[in-house]
């Protein structure tokens, strides 16, 4: 455990504070000390068994402490002990691959009794300390360093290699000695000649978001392989998408698809206070998945945490702020990180939950009058930034699932997560009980991306590629208001045209926005097929209008056969060929109308 770390180096260093406390009340997760003398989030170890906790409320000689562990059994009396340091995460080589609980220790060893709790204050180091690391140094003596500088790099999993950074709070001085070898995280690699020591890995405070240098546009789509995300209502690398949605309604499946899929070159995934088997599936399936990019196993770009429902609330917050310090670690190296935690709103109930035995002024529907701001500030954690030390860019990407209850899209916390999030992908379940998956609610989802990322599409897909999703969305709206009237009179009272509409409707939504999550080949959709799924279909609307201007019957064009092929191809790898194929026999089928 990180804290019990920070623990012993205070001890050698700061010396731990003498003036040790007692126990004083306990409210659940919630224990106030007396005579501790800590400051604001120092990490505090509550109880004969050392639980770890941190300070969130100073009131004269009183401490109130959110406790992470489970506090069952305490009693007033026990003592209390400060560490004098905030609560952090050690950053280093071996970050990737693992699996933590919410305050980094790693999971492994309760993988396979997920659902149990972990025994209370065990510790456990956030990184191995005994294994051996290839560290190939990129300065040399003499040379002149700064916080952030890259000063080496080790080969961290097949696929990722990790730079090593001088800690972003050192002063730029020269670089005394350091030498490539096999180092583990806790050896000295080389010295400054302010005399500070250097190694593979350092602690950041959680609480604390790490520097950039430079702020840039998100200009920059994170490619999802989500058709109706891409296409429709797409996110930026460095930008921020809530998800929305009720129980049931595929938040976990589309988070773990993004996970999964997504072109970003890191991927830290937050189980937050959602179910233990949820968690489970996530943490049995995706060691043995494969990363199409690269063909190597995904966990090599891939850090979990998980702190499941019946792990302790105050963990949540704890989890959610170790997450976003790793993804800007990585960032910072000049890769594109994307986060997602799964699920917010159990983070906001945490809140909830510890401002009441706080006995704060409650705000709207029981939540602290700092919920907007707690989810803004973490948030804004996201971005596209230069780092201090390197020219590369690099980005963090959030993608938030909120479960309202009921689906009630008016409660605070999504209410307060849609003024913070650009790309807002509202879930239906209405939809999902029509099998439509994913059940992205076409009408309601917005992206506040679309103008910044046209140019991208434009130059790297096709330059037709945000006229064709303009033609899309228009026609998906109309067909709404025409489902309205259908409902009322049937489709034959409608106009030919109208009635053409319809049936494009229903192409775009069958045979393009719903996507299977288990089909092997559907599961990811590059953009380029997206692409040539929506020319296709609206080539088809294009014949049918002329066809429909030359006096042709809707009822014909509507029975044709060889646009119910396109169907099928977002099951087929070989698309290219196969959609040439279906173009041909429509002009066929149209022509021959004519
Ligand atoms: N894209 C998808 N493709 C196929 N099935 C899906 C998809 N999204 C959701 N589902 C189905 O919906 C179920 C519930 O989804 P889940 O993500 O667990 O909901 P939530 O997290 O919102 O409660 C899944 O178990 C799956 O059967
Ligand atoms: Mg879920």
């Amino acid at each position: 455990m990180v804290a019990k770390k920070v623990l012993e180096k205070t001890t050698d260093k700061k010396k731990v504070s003498k003036t040790d406390g007692k126990i004083y009340r306990i409210a659940g997760p919630v224990v106030v000390a007396k005579g501790i003398a800590a400051k604001m989030y120092d990490v505090v170890h509550v109880g004969n068994e050392a639980l770890m906790g941190e300070v969130i409320q100073i009131d004269g000689d009183k401490s109130v402490i959110q406790v992470y562990e489970d506090t069952t059994g305490l009693t007033p009396g026990e003592p209390v002990v400060t560490t004098g340091a905030p609560l952090t995460v050690y950053l280093g080589p071996g970050l990737l691959k693992s699996i933590y609980d919410g305050i980094q220790r790693p999971l492994p060893v309760i993988m396979k009794t997920m659902g149990d709790f972990i025994t209370r204050g065990v510790t456990a180091s956030g990184l191995d300390l005994k294994k051996v690391w290839d560290f190939k140094a990129t300065v040399k003596k003499g040379d002149t360093v700064k916080g952030g500088d890259i000063i080496g790099t080790v080969q961290e999993s097949e696929t990722v290699v990790h730079s090593i950074m001088i800690p972003s709070n050192f002063e730029e001085t020269k670089v005394k000695d350091i030498k490539s070898g096999k180092y583990n995280v806790t050896e000295v690699i080389g010295t400054l000649e302010d005399g500070k020591e250097l190694k593979l890995a350092n602690e950041w405070p959680i609480r604390i978001p790490r520097k950039s240098r430079k702020k840039l546009l998100p200009s920059i789509p994170l490619i999802t392989g989500q058709r109706v995300l891409d296409a429709l209502f797409p996110l930026a690398k460095g930008g921020a998408a809530a998800i929305p949605g009720p129980f049931g309604a595929g938040k976990t499946v589309t988070q773990q698809s993004l996970a999964k899929w997504s072109d970003a070159d890191i991927i830290v995934y937050i189980g937050c206070g959602e179910r233990g088997n949820e968690m489970t599936e996530v943490l049995t399936e995706f060691p043995h998945l494969i990363d199409p990019k690269t063909g190597k196993a995904l966990m090599n770009r891939t850090v979990l945490i998980a702190n499941t429902s019946n792990m302790p609330v105050a963990a949540r917050e704890a989890s959610i702020y170790t997450g976003i310090t790793i993804a800007e670690y990585y960032r910072d190296m000049g890769y594109s990180v994307a986060l997602m935690a799964d699920s917010t709103s159990r983070w906001a109930e945490a809140m909830r939950e510890i401002s009441s035995r706080l006995e704060e002024m409650p705000g709207e529907e029981g939540y602290p009058a700092y919920l907007s701001t707690r989810l803004a500030e973490f948030y804004e954690r996201a971005g596209r930034i230069t780092p201090l030390g390197t020219d590369k860019e690099g980005s963090v990407t959030i993608i938030g699932a909120v479960s309202p209850p009921g689906g009630d899209f008016s409660e605070p916390v999504t209410q307060n997560t849609l003024r913070v999030t650009k790309s807002f992908w509202a879930l239906d379940a209405k939809l999902a009980q029509r099998r439509h998956f994913p059940s992205i609610n076409w009408l309601t989802s917005y992206s506040l991306y679309n103008n910044t990322l046209n140019p991208w599409f434009a130059e790297n897909v096709s330059s037709r590629w945000p006229e064709l999703v303009s033609q899309f969305m228009v026609i998906l709206q109309e067909e709404e208001k025409l489902q309205e009237i259908v409902q009322l009179v049937g489709s034959d009272a409608l106009p030919e045209k109208q009635q053409v509409t319809l049936e494009v409707g229903r192409m775009i939504r069958e045979y393009f926005l719903q996507q299977n999550a288990f089909h092997d080949v559907d599961t990811y959709c590059d953009p380029k097929k997206t692409y040539r799924l929506m020319e296709t279909i609206l080539h088809f609307a294009s014949r049918a209008e002329d066809a429909l201007d030359s006096g042709i019957p809707a009822t014909s064009i509507i029975l044709m056969k060889s646009k119910n092929m396109i169907a099928d191809v977002k099951f087929e790898k070989d698309y290219d060929g196969l959609l040439d194929n279906i173009t041909k026999e429509m002009d066929k089928e149209f022509d021959n109308l004519e």
